[in-house]
Protein backbone atom coordinates (compact mmCIF):
# COMPACT_ATOMS: atom_id res chain seq x y z
CA UNK A 1 0.00 0.00 0.00
CA UNK A 2 1.02 3.34 -0.85
CA UNK A 3 1.99 4.41 3.17
CA UNK A 4 4.33 1.31 3.21
CA UNK A 5 6.72 2.09 0.77
CA UNK A 6 7.30 5.86 2.92
CA UNK A 7 7.52 3.89 5.79
CA UNK A 8 9.89 1.69 4.59
CA UNK A 9 12.01 4.43 3.41
CA UNK A 10 11.93 5.38 7.00
CA UNK A 11 12.49 2.31 8.12
CA UNK A 12 15.83 2.18 6.26
CA UNK A 13 17.09 5.28 6.92
CA UNK A 14 16.28 4.66 10.82
CA UNK A 15 18.21 1.22 10.19
CA UNK A 16 21.01 2.72 8.94
CA UNK A 17 21.21 5.56 11.09
CA UNK A 18 20.71 2.95 14.32
CA UNK A 19 23.51 0.79 12.44
CA UNK A 20 25.58 3.99 13.00
CA UNK A 21 24.67 5.00 16.13
CA UNK A 22 25.10 1.59 17.55
CA UNK A 23 28.33 0.81 15.88
CA UNK A 24 28.83 4.60 17.12
CA UNK A 25 28.02 3.69 20.88
CA UNK A 26 30.56 0.83 21.07
CA UNK A 27 32.86 3.50 20.38
CA UNK A 28 31.67 5.42 22.66
CA UNK A 29 32.47 3.63 25.06
CA UNK A 30 35.81 2.21 24.37
CA UNK A 31 36.28 6.75 24.18
CA UNK A 32 34.16 7.24 27.35
CA UNK A 33 36.76 5.17 29.33
CA UNK A 34 39.74 7.49 27.26
CA UNK A 35 38.19 10.10 28.15
CA UNK A 36 37.20 9.46 31.69
CA UNK A 37 41.06 8.84 32.36
CA UNK A 38 41.96 11.72 30.41
CA UNK A 39 39.99 13.87 32.37
CA UNK A 40 41.36 12.95 35.49
CA UNK A 41 44.70 14.02 34.96
CA UNK A 42 43.07 17.34 34.02
CA UNK A 43 40.47 17.92 36.60
CA UNK A 44 42.06 19.91 39.16
CA UNK A 45 43.21 22.42 35.99
CA UNK A 46 39.53 22.54 35.07
CA UNK A 47 38.23 22.53 38.72
CA UNK A 48 37.39 26.77 38.26
CA UNK A 49 35.64 25.86 34.85
CA UNK A 50 33.91 23.04 36.23
CA UNK A 51 32.42 25.56 38.95
CA UNK A 52 30.92 28.04 36.27
CA UNK A 53 29.54 25.06 33.68
CA UNK A 54 29.71 22.18 35.49
CA UNK A 55 31.18 19.81 33.20
CA UNK A 56 33.40 20.84 30.58
CA UNK A 57 32.26 20.60 26.90
CA UNK A 58 33.92 17.97 25.19
CA UNK A 59 34.41 19.61 21.73
CA UNK A 60 33.31 22.96 20.37
CA UNK A 61 31.27 21.35 18.12
CA UNK A 62 29.16 19.87 20.78
CA UNK A 63 29.42 23.14 22.78
CA UNK A 64 27.90 24.78 20.07
CA UNK A 65 24.85 22.19 20.11
CA UNK A 66 24.91 22.83 23.46
CA UNK A 67 23.61 26.43 23.28
CA UNK A 68 21.63 25.67 20.38
CA UNK A 69 19.47 23.29 22.03
CA UNK A 70 19.43 25.91 25.58
CA UNK A 71 18.35 28.08 22.62
CA UNK A 72 15.31 25.50 21.88
CA UNK A 73 14.43 24.85 25.44
CA UNK A 74 14.41 28.33 26.47
CA UNK A 75 11.61 28.65 23.65
CA UNK A 76 9.73 25.28 24.74
CA UNK A 77 6.44 26.07 26.29
CA UNK A 78 4.89 22.84 26.93
CA UNK A 79 6.56 19.57 26.53
CA UNK A 80 3.88 17.19 28.66
CA UNK A 81 5.54 14.30 27.84
CA UNK A 82 9.24 15.24 29.74
CA UNK A 83 11.45 15.16 26.54
CA UNK A 84 13.24 18.02 26.90
CA UNK A 85 13.43 17.93 30.81
CA UNK A 86 16.70 16.22 30.89
CA UNK A 87 18.06 18.86 28.28
CA UNK A 88 20.14 20.17 31.35
CA UNK A 89 23.85 20.39 31.08
CA UNK A 90 26.93 20.12 28.44
CA UNK A 91 26.16 16.57 27.90
CA UNK A 92 24.29 16.90 25.23
CA UNK A 93 24.32 13.15 23.64
CA UNK A 94 22.52 12.55 27.05
CA UNK A 95 19.78 14.54 25.80
CA UNK A 96 16.73 12.36 25.53
CA UNK A 97 15.81 12.91 21.36
CA UNK A 98 19.31 13.81 20.54
CA UNK A 99 21.70 11.70 18.64
CA UNK A 100 25.44 11.80 18.39
CA UNK A 101 28.34 10.12 16.01
CA UNK A 102 31.19 10.39 14.99
CA UNK A 103 31.60 13.60 12.50
CA UNK A 104 32.23 13.04 8.90
CA UNK A 105 35.19 15.39 8.85
CA UNK A 106 36.96 13.72 11.68
CA UNK A 107 35.99 10.57 13.33
CA UNK A 108 37.54 11.20 16.51
CA UNK A 109 35.01 13.91 17.45
CA UNK A 110 31.88 13.91 17.84
CA UNK A 111 28.30 15.82 17.08
CA UNK A 112 25.07 15.67 16.94
CA UNK A 113 24.23 13.91 14.09
CA UNK A 114 20.57 13.57 14.79
CA UNK A 115 17.64 14.96 16.25
CA UNK A 116 13.94 12.69 17.23
CA UNK A 117 11.22 14.46 18.98
CA UNK A 118 8.57 12.27 17.10
CA UNK A 119 4.94 12.48 19.05
CA UNK A 120 5.99 15.32 21.27
CA UNK A 121 3.27 16.88 21.54
CA UNK A 122 5.23 19.80 22.35
CA UNK A 123 4.70 23.53 21.61
CA UNK A 124 7.14 26.26 20.80
CA UNK A 125 9.53 27.93 18.19
CA UNK A 126 12.24 26.95 16.37
CA UNK A 127 15.03 29.75 17.31
CA UNK A 128 17.56 31.11 15.08
CA UNK A 129 20.05 29.27 16.68
CA UNK A 130 19.12 26.04 15.41
CA UNK A 131 21.74 27.25 12.43
CA UNK A 132 24.22 26.11 15.35
CA UNK A 133 23.48 22.26 14.28
CA UNK A 134 25.91 22.19 11.45
CA UNK A 135 26.16 18.42 11.67
CA UNK A 136 22.79 17.55 11.63
CA UNK A 137 21.86 14.51 9.20
CA UNK A 138 18.53 13.77 10.33
CA UNK A 139 15.46 16.36 12.13
CA UNK A 140 12.45 14.95 12.94
CA UNK A 141 10.30 16.80 14.45
CA UNK A 142 6.72 15.07 13.15
CA UNK A 143 3.78 15.71 15.77
CA UNK A 144 4.76 18.46 17.97
CA UNK A 145 2.82 22.05 18.04
CA UNK A 146 6.03 23.41 16.89
CA UNK A 147 4.80 26.82 15.53
CA UNK A 148 5.91 30.30 13.40
CA UNK A 149 8.42 30.12 10.17
CA UNK A 150 11.05 28.14 9.42
CA UNK A 151 14.41 29.91 10.55
CA UNK A 152 16.44 30.83 7.66
CA UNK A 153 19.03 29.92 9.90
CA UNK A 154 18.46 26.00 8.86
CA UNK A 155 20.62 26.58 5.46
CA UNK A 156 23.83 26.35 8.01
CA UNK A 157 22.35 22.31 8.00
CA UNK A 158 24.54 21.81 4.94
CA UNK A 159 24.67 18.08 5.94
CA UNK A 160 20.89 17.39 6.53
CA UNK A 161 19.55 14.40 4.82
CA UNK A 162 16.03 13.86 6.29
CA UNK A 163 13.55 16.80 7.46
CA UNK A 164 9.98 16.00 9.06
CA UNK A 165 8.14 18.95 10.32
CA UNK A 166 4.99 17.01 9.56
CA UNK A 167 2.02 17.75 11.98
CA UNK A 168 2.96 20.67 13.28
CA UNK A 169 1.47 24.34 13.47
CA UNK A 170 3.92 26.10 10.92
CA UNK A 171 2.76 28.63 8.75
CA UNK A 172 4.16 31.25 5.70
CA UNK A 173 5.45 30.68 2.28
CA UNK A 174 7.38 27.56 1.21
CA UNK A 175 10.27 27.49 3.54
CA UNK A 176 12.56 28.57 0.95
CA UNK A 177 15.33 27.53 3.12
CA UNK A 178 14.86 23.53 2.55
CA UNK A 179 15.70 24.66 -0.63
CA UNK A 180 19.66 25.66 -0.17
CA UNK A 181 20.27 22.13 1.28
CA UNK A 182 22.59 20.24 -0.84
CA UNK A 183 22.18 16.75 0.61
CA UNK A 184 18.52 17.06 1.29
CA UNK A 185 16.37 13.35 0.14
CA UNK A 186 13.44 13.10 2.18
CA UNK A 187 11.08 16.85 2.53
CA UNK A 188 8.13 16.48 4.91
CA UNK A 189 6.05 19.25 5.97
CA UNK A 190 2.60 17.88 6.08
CA UNK A 191 -0.14 18.90 7.71
CA UNK A 192 1.44 22.44 8.50
CA UNK A 193 -0.20 25.62 7.39
CA UNK A 194 1.98 26.57 4.04
CA UNK A 195 0.27 28.96 1.81
CA UNK A 196 1.49 30.35 -1.52
CA UNK A 197 2.73 28.58 -4.42
CA UNK A 198 5.29 25.57 -4.47
CA UNK A 199 8.33 27.14 -5.92
CA UNK A 200 9.21 25.43 -9.12
CA UNK A 201 12.84 25.30 -7.54
CA UNK A 202 11.39 22.29 -5.29
CA UNK A 203 11.64 19.76 -8.83
CA UNK A 204 14.99 21.14 -9.58
CA UNK A 205 16.45 19.49 -6.19
CA UNK A 206 17.46 15.61 -5.87
CA UNK A 207 15.15 14.81 -3.39
CA UNK A 208 13.49 11.26 -2.95
CA UNK A 209 10.28 11.85 -1.67
CA UNK A 210 8.40 14.86 -0.77
CA UNK A 211 5.03 15.60 0.88
CA UNK A 212 3.51 18.99 0.96
CA UNK A 213 0.12 16.95 1.53
CA UNK A 214 -2.14 19.07 3.97
CA UNK A 215 -1.07 22.63 4.06
CA UNK A 216 -3.23 25.89 2.08
CA UNK A 217 -0.42 26.03 -0.83
CA UNK A 218 -2.26 27.18 -4.45
CA UNK A 219 -1.28 28.34 -7.59
CA UNK A 220 -0.60 25.60 -9.98
CA UNK A 221 1.42 22.06 -9.75
CA UNK A 222 5.21 23.92 -11.46
CA UNK A 223 5.55 22.68 -14.93
CA UNK A 224 9.15 21.86 -13.85
CA UNK A 225 7.68 19.27 -11.96
CA UNK A 226 9.74 16.42 -13.92
CA UNK A 227 13.06 17.97 -13.61
CA UNK A 228 12.96 16.33 -10.16
CA UNK A 229 14.11 12.26 -9.20
CA UNK A 230 11.90 12.10 -6.94
CA UNK A 231 9.89 8.75 -6.54
CA UNK A 232 6.84 9.70 -3.77
CA UNK A 233 5.35 13.02 -4.68
CA UNK A 234 2.55 13.72 -1.81
CA UNK A 235 0.32 17.02 -2.71
CA UNK A 236 -3.26 15.96 -1.40
CA UNK A 237 -5.46 18.19 -0.12
CA UNK A 238 -4.01 21.68 -1.43
CA UNK A 239 -5.64 24.46 -3.65
CA UNK A 240 -2.99 23.70 -6.77
CA UNK A 241 -5.52 23.77 -9.65
CA UNK A 242 -4.69 23.53 -13.17
CA UNK A 243 -3.59 20.44 -15.08
CA UNK A 244 -1.00 17.46 -14.37
CA UNK A 245 2.13 19.12 -16.37
CA UNK A 246 3.05 16.78 -19.23
CA UNK A 247 6.32 16.54 -18.27
CA UNK A 248 5.31 14.38 -15.41
CA UNK A 249 6.50 11.80 -17.95
CA UNK A 250 10.24 13.13 -16.91
CA UNK A 251 9.52 11.27 -13.81
CA UNK A 252 9.43 7.80 -15.50
CA UNK A 253 12.78 6.42 -14.03
CA UNK A 254 11.55 7.15 -10.78
CA UNK A 255 8.57 8.00 -10.06
CA UNK A 256 6.54 5.15 -7.85
CA UNK A 257 3.39 7.08 -5.75
CA UNK A 258 1.77 10.27 -7.15
CA UNK A 259 -0.70 11.20 -4.61
CA UNK A 260 -2.90 14.42 -6.26
CA UNK A 261 -5.72 13.59 -4.29
CA UNK A 262 -8.16 16.94 -3.76
CA UNK A 263 -5.58 19.32 -5.19
CA UNK A 264 -8.36 21.20 -7.31
CA UNK A 265 -6.40 19.86 -10.08
CA UNK A 266 -8.94 20.22 -13.80
CA UNK A 267 -8.38 19.24 -17.81
CA UNK A 268 -7.75 15.94 -19.38
CA UNK A 269 -5.42 13.12 -17.66
CA UNK A 270 -2.36 13.41 -19.68
CA UNK A 271 -1.11 10.08 -22.01
CA UNK A 272 2.32 11.15 -20.38
CA UNK A 273 1.21 9.20 -16.80
CA UNK A 274 0.37 5.75 -18.89
CA UNK A 275 4.83 6.21 -19.25
CA UNK A 276 5.43 6.40 -15.72
CA UNK A 277 6.23 2.73 -15.90
CA UNK A 278 7.46 2.33 -11.36
CA UNK A 279 4.08 3.72 -10.77
CA UNK A 280 2.07 1.67 -7.72
CA UNK A 281 0.55 4.08 -6.35
CA UNK A 282 -1.81 6.64 -8.85
CA UNK A 283 -4.77 8.89 -6.98
CA UNK A 284 -6.47 11.80 -8.63
CA UNK A 285 -9.12 11.60 -6.68
CA UNK A 286 -11.33 14.32 -5.87
CA UNK A 287 -10.53 16.87 -8.23
CA UNK A 288 -12.64 18.30 -11.48
CA UNK A 289 -10.49 16.16 -13.88
CA UNK A 290 -12.53 15.32 -17.39
CA UNK A 291 -12.34 13.45 -20.50
CA UNK A 292 -11.03 9.69 -20.64
CA UNK A 293 -9.07 7.13 -19.07
CA UNK A 294 -5.82 7.11 -21.29
CA UNK A 295 -5.06 4.03 -22.76
CA UNK A 296 -2.03 4.44 -22.07
CA UNK A 297 -2.85 3.66 -18.20
CA UNK A 298 -2.41 0.03 -19.26
CA UNK A 299 1.11 0.20 -19.81
CA UNK A 300 1.36 0.29 -15.65
CA UNK A 301 2.84 -2.79 -15.08
CA UNK A 302 3.56 -2.32 -11.34
CA UNK A 303 0.34 -0.23 -10.92
CA UNK A 304 -1.24 -1.59 -7.68
CA UNK A 305 -3.67 1.31 -6.35
CA UNK A 306 -5.28 3.50 -8.95
CA UNK A 307 -8.28 5.77 -7.66
CA UNK A 308 -9.77 8.43 -10.19
CA UNK A 309 -13.13 8.38 -7.92
CA UNK A 310 -14.64 11.73 -7.56
CA UNK A 311 -14.03 13.78 -10.81
CA UNK A 312 -15.68 13.94 -14.30
CA UNK A 313 -14.21 11.58 -16.36
CA UNK A 314 -15.97 10.04 -18.85
CA UNK A 315 -16.19 7.56 -21.66
CA UNK A 316 -15.16 4.04 -21.20
CA UNK A 317 -13.24 1.79 -18.91
CA UNK A 318 -10.66 0.10 -20.83
CA UNK A 319 -10.29 -3.53 -20.30
CA UNK A 320 -6.39 -3.05 -20.49
CA UNK A 321 -6.03 -0.92 -17.43
CA UNK A 322 -8.59 -4.10 -15.53
CA UNK A 323 -6.25 -6.26 -16.86
CA UNK A 324 -3.18 -4.75 -15.12
CA UNK A 325 -1.12 -7.53 -13.64
CA UNK A 326 -0.57 -5.66 -10.20
CA UNK A 327 -3.82 -3.90 -9.63
CA UNK A 328 -5.12 -4.61 -6.10
CA UNK A 329 -7.63 -1.81 -5.58
CA UNK A 330 -9.27 0.39 -8.83
CA UNK A 331 -11.77 3.42 -7.84
CA UNK A 332 -13.70 5.24 -10.10
CA UNK A 333 -16.96 6.16 -8.70
CA UNK A 334 -18.35 9.26 -8.86
CA UNK A 335 -17.33 10.02 -12.49
CA UNK A 336 -19.64 10.05 -15.70
CA UNK A 337 -17.93 6.82 -17.40
CA UNK A 338 -20.87 4.54 -19.19
CA UNK A 339 -19.30 1.55 -20.28
CA UNK A 340 -17.00 -0.70 -18.94
CA UNK A 341 -14.79 -2.69 -20.91
CA UNK A 342 -14.39 -6.87 -20.93
CA UNK A 343 -13.66 -7.90 -17.58
CA UNK A 344 -13.98 -4.63 -16.52
CA UNK A 345 -17.70 -5.46 -15.89
CA UNK A 346 -16.59 -8.02 -13.47
CA UNK A 347 -13.28 -7.26 -11.42
CA UNK A 348 -14.51 -9.63 -8.72
CA UNK A 349 -13.11 -12.40 -10.99
CA UNK A 350 -9.56 -10.98 -10.59
CA UNK A 351 -10.07 -10.66 -6.82
CA UNK A 352 -9.40 -6.49 -7.80
CA UNK A 353 -11.00 -4.80 -4.94
CA UNK A 354 -13.02 -1.69 -6.99
CA UNK A 355 -15.43 0.96 -6.63
CA UNK A 356 -17.68 1.82 -9.49
CA UNK A 357 -20.79 3.33 -7.98
CA UNK A 358 -22.22 6.54 -8.95
CA UNK A 359 -21.71 6.47 -12.96
CA UNK A 360 -23.66 5.74 -15.92
CA UNK A 361 -23.14 2.05 -16.12
CA UNK A 362 -25.97 1.10 -17.96
CA UNK A 363 -26.15 -2.46 -15.87
CA UNK A 364 -24.78 -2.10 -12.31
CA UNK A 365 -26.49 -0.89 -9.35
CA UNK A 366 -26.18 2.85 -7.26
CA UNK A 367 -25.82 4.68 -10.55
CA UNK A 368 -26.52 8.55 -11.79
CA UNK A 369 -29.86 9.20 -12.95
CA UNK A 370 -30.30 9.09 -16.50
CA UNK A 371 -30.62 13.06 -16.47
CA UNK A 372 -27.53 13.91 -14.65
CA UNK A 373 -25.89 11.56 -17.40
CA UNK A 374 -26.92 12.53 -20.46
CA UNK A 375 -26.50 16.09 -19.16
CA UNK A 376 -22.72 15.55 -19.19
CA UNK A 377 -22.35 12.71 -22.53
CA UNK A 378 -24.32 15.64 -24.63
CA UNK A 379 -20.90 17.34 -24.56
CA UNK A 380 -17.95 15.07 -25.00
CA UNK A 381 -14.28 16.56 -23.76
CA UNK A 382 -12.06 16.60 -26.61
CA UNK A 383 -8.84 17.13 -24.86
CA UNK A 384 -7.06 17.97 -27.98
CA UNK A 385 -9.34 20.70 -28.18
CA UNK A 386 -9.21 21.64 -24.29
CA UNK A 387 -6.39 24.12 -23.41
CA UNK A 388 -4.93 22.98 -20.48
CA UNK A 389 -6.66 25.75 -18.30
CA UNK A 390 -3.73 28.35 -16.96
CA UNK A 391 -5.80 31.07 -15.05
CA UNK A 392 -3.12 32.73 -13.38
CA UNK A 393 0.74 32.59 -13.78
CA UNK A 394 3.31 31.52 -11.53
CA UNK A 395 6.25 33.45 -10.59
CA UNK A 396 8.74 30.52 -11.20
CA UNK A 397 11.35 32.38 -9.88
CA UNK A 398 10.34 34.11 -6.82
CA UNK A 399 7.17 32.02 -5.70
CA UNK A 400 5.28 35.26 -5.46
CA UNK A 401 1.66 34.98 -4.97
CA UNK A 402 -0.92 33.45 -7.39
CA UNK A 403 -4.52 33.58 -7.57
CA UNK A 404 -6.33 30.14 -6.43
CA UNK A 405 -8.68 28.63 -8.19
CA UNK A 406 -12.28 29.52 -6.74
CA UNK A 407 -13.48 25.77 -6.52
CA UNK A 408 -13.39 24.23 -3.05
CA UNK A 409 -14.58 20.52 -3.54
CA UNK A 410 -17.15 19.48 -1.18
CA UNK A 411 -15.96 18.32 1.97
CA UNK A 412 -15.84 14.81 2.30
CA UNK A 413 -13.71 12.70 4.53
CA UNK A 414 -10.64 10.78 2.83
CA UNK A 415 -9.16 7.64 4.74
CA UNK A 416 -6.01 7.27 2.46
CA UNK A 417 -3.17 5.62 5.02
CA UNK A 418 -0.34 7.24 3.07
CA UNK A 419 -2.03 10.97 3.94
CA UNK A 420 -1.34 9.92 7.79
CA UNK A 421 0.01 12.13 9.61
CA UNK A 422 2.44 10.39 11.38
CA UNK A 423 4.55 7.37 11.37
CA UNK A 424 5.64 5.81 14.72
C1 LIG B 1 6.32 14.96 33.35
O1 LIG B 1 6.86 15.48 34.53
C2 LIG B 1 5.88 15.99 35.43
C3 LIG B 1 6.61 16.66 36.58
O2 LIG B 1 7.66 15.87 37.01
C4 LIG B 1 4.99 14.86 35.88
O3 LIG B 1 3.98 15.34 36.74
C5 LIG B 1 4.33 14.23 34.66
O4 LIG B 1 3.57 13.11 35.03
C6 LIG B 1 5.38 13.80 33.64
N1 LIG B 1 4.71 13.38 32.42
C7 LIG B 1 4.97 12.24 31.82
C8 LIG B 1 4.17 11.94 30.60
O5 LIG B 1 5.83 11.48 32.22
C1 LIG C 1 25.28 9.86 30.05
O1 LIG C 1 24.42 8.79 30.39
C2 LIG C 1 25.11 7.62 30.73
C3 LIG C 1 24.09 6.51 30.93
O2 LIG C 1 22.84 7.02 31.19
C4 LIG C 1 25.93 7.86 32.00
O3 LIG C 1 26.63 6.70 32.31
C5 LIG C 1 26.91 8.97 31.69
O4 LIG C 1 27.62 9.29 32.87
C6 LIG C 1 26.19 10.19 31.20
N1 LIG C 1 27.20 11.16 30.81
C7 LIG C 1 27.25 12.35 31.31
C8 LIG C 1 28.43 13.16 30.88
O5 LIG C 1 26.40 12.79 32.06
C1 LIG D 1 26.74 28.41 10.95
O1 LIG D 1 27.77 27.50 11.27
C2 LIG D 1 29.00 28.11 11.62
C3 LIG D 1 29.96 27.01 11.88
O2 LIG D 1 30.05 26.16 10.77
C4 LIG D 1 28.83 28.97 12.83
O3 LIG D 1 30.02 29.64 13.12
C5 LIG D 1 27.75 30.00 12.57
O4 LIG D 1 27.50 30.74 13.73
C6 LIG D 1 26.47 29.30 12.14
N1 LIG D 1 25.48 30.28 11.79
C7 LIG D 1 24.31 30.35 12.40
C8 LIG D 1 23.39 31.39 11.89
O5 LIG D 1 23.98 29.60 13.28
C1 LIG E 1 17.31 24.44 -12.25
O1 LIG E 1 18.69 24.14 -12.29
C2 LIG E 1 19.31 24.50 -13.51
C3 LIG E 1 20.73 24.02 -13.46
O2 LIG E 1 21.22 23.98 -12.15
C4 LIG E 1 19.21 26.01 -13.70
O3 LIG E 1 19.79 26.35 -14.93
C5 LIG E 1 17.75 26.42 -13.69
O4 LIG E 1 17.64 27.81 -13.77
C6 LIG E 1 17.09 25.93 -12.43
N1 LIG E 1 15.67 26.24 -12.50
C7 LIG E 1 15.01 26.73 -11.48
C8 LIG E 1 13.57 26.96 -11.72
O5 LIG E 1 15.54 26.95 -10.41
C1 LIG F 1 18.05 13.32 -12.22
O1 LIG F 1 18.79 12.23 -12.68
C2 LIG F 1 19.42 12.47 -13.93
C3 LIG F 1 20.08 11.18 -14.37
O2 LIG F 1 20.59 10.50 -13.29
C4 LIG F 1 20.44 13.60 -13.75
O3 LIG F 1 21.05 13.89 -14.97
C5 LIG F 1 19.70 14.85 -13.27
O4 LIG F 1 20.61 15.88 -13.00
C6 LIG F 1 18.93 14.54 -12.00
N1 LIG F 1 18.13 15.70 -11.65
C7 LIG F 1 18.16 16.24 -10.46
C8 LIG F 1 17.29 17.42 -10.25
O5 LIG F 1 18.84 15.79 -9.58
C1 LIG G 1 -9.35 0.82 -2.09
O1 LIG G 1 -9.13 2.17 -2.42
C2 LIG G 1 -10.06 3.07 -1.86
C3 LIG G 1 -9.74 4.46 -2.38
O2 LIG G 1 -8.38 4.80 -2.16
C4 LIG G 1 -10.00 3.00 -0.36
O3 LIG G 1 -10.97 3.86 0.21
C5 LIG G 1 -10.26 1.57 0.09
O4 LIG G 1 -10.10 1.49 1.48
C6 LIG G 1 -9.31 0.63 -0.59
N1 LIG G 1 -9.69 -0.73 -0.25
C7 LIG G 1 -8.79 -1.66 0.08
C8 LIG G 1 -9.32 -2.96 0.49
O5 LIG G 1 -7.59 -1.43 0.05
C1 LIG H 1 -17.92 -12.77 -12.17
O1 LIG H 1 -16.95 -13.81 -12.12
C2 LIG H 1 -17.22 -14.76 -11.12
C3 LIG H 1 -16.03 -15.71 -11.01
O2 LIG H 1 -15.31 -15.77 -12.19
C4 LIG H 1 -18.52 -15.48 -11.45
O3 LIG H 1 -18.81 -16.43 -10.47
C5 LIG H 1 -19.63 -14.44 -11.52
O4 LIG H 1 -20.83 -15.07 -11.95
C6 LIG H 1 -19.29 -13.36 -12.50
N1 LIG H 1 -20.28 -12.31 -12.40
C7 LIG H 1 -20.87 -11.78 -13.46
C8 LIG H 1 -21.87 -10.70 -13.18
O5 LIG H 1 -20.59 -12.11 -14.58
C1 LIG I 1 8.11 37.90 -11.42
O1 LIG I 1 8.65 38.64 -10.36
C2 LIG I 1 9.56 39.64 -10.78
C3 LIG I 1 10.17 40.28 -9.54
O2 LIG I 1 9.23 40.39 -8.50
C4 LIG I 1 8.78 40.65 -11.65
O3 LIG I 1 9.68 41.66 -12.11
C5 LIG I 1 8.19 39.93 -12.84
O4 LIG I 1 7.40 40.81 -13.59
C6 LIG I 1 7.32 38.76 -12.36
N1 LIG I 1 6.89 37.99 -13.51
C7 LIG I 1 5.62 37.60 -13.67
C8 LIG I 1 5.35 36.79 -14.88
O5 LIG I 1 4.74 37.89 -12.87
C1 LIG J 1 10.16 38.41 -4.85
O1 LIG J 1 9.01 39.19 -4.97
C2 LIG J 1 8.88 40.16 -3.98
C3 LIG J 1 7.54 40.85 -4.18
O2 LIG J 1 7.28 41.05 -5.54
C4 LIG J 1 10.06 41.14 -4.07
O3 LIG J 1 9.96 42.07 -3.03
C5 LIG J 1 11.35 40.37 -3.94
O4 LIG J 1 12.45 41.24 -4.14
C6 LIG J 1 11.41 39.25 -4.95
N1 LIG J 1 12.59 38.43 -4.72
C7 LIG J 1 13.37 38.04 -5.71
C8 LIG J 1 14.50 37.14 -5.32
O5 LIG J 1 13.17 38.33 -6.87
C1 LIG K 1 -10.04 19.43 0.12
O1 LIG K 1 -9.07 20.34 0.57
C2 LIG K 1 -9.61 21.46 1.20
C3 LIG K 1 -8.46 22.37 1.55
O2 LIG K 1 -7.72 22.67 0.40
C4 LIG K 1 -10.36 21.04 2.44
O3 LIG K 1 -10.95 22.16 3.06
C5 LIG K 1 -11.45 20.05 2.06
O4 LIG K 1 -12.07 19.55 3.20
C6 LIG K 1 -10.83 18.90 1.28
N1 LIG K 1 -11.87 18.03 0.75
C7 LIG K 1 -11.84 16.73 0.91
C8 LIG K 1 -12.89 15.98 0.15
O5 LIG K 1 -11.03 16.18 1.61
Amino acid sequence: MASSSSSSFITLVLFLLFLHFSCFFNNLNAKHIVAKSHNHQHQHKHQNQHQHTKNPSPNPKLYSAFLALQAWKRVIYSDPNNFTTDWVGPSVCNYTGVYCAPSLDDPKVKVVAGIDLNLGDIAGFLPNELGLLTDLALLHLNSNRFCGIIPITLSNLTLLYELDLSNNRFVGPFPFVVLSLPTLKYLDIRFNEFEGPLPAQLFNKTFDAIFVNNNRFSSSIPPNLGQSNVSVLVFANNRFGGCLPESIVNLADTLEELVLINTSISGCLPQQVGFLYKLRVFDVSFNQIVGPIPYSLSGLSHLEQLNLGHNEMSGIVPSGVCELPSLKNFTFSDNFFCEEEGICQNLTSKRIVFDDRHNCLPEKPLQRSKKECSAILEHPVDCFELCCPAPFKTNVTNGSVATPPASIPAAMPVSAPLLAPSYP
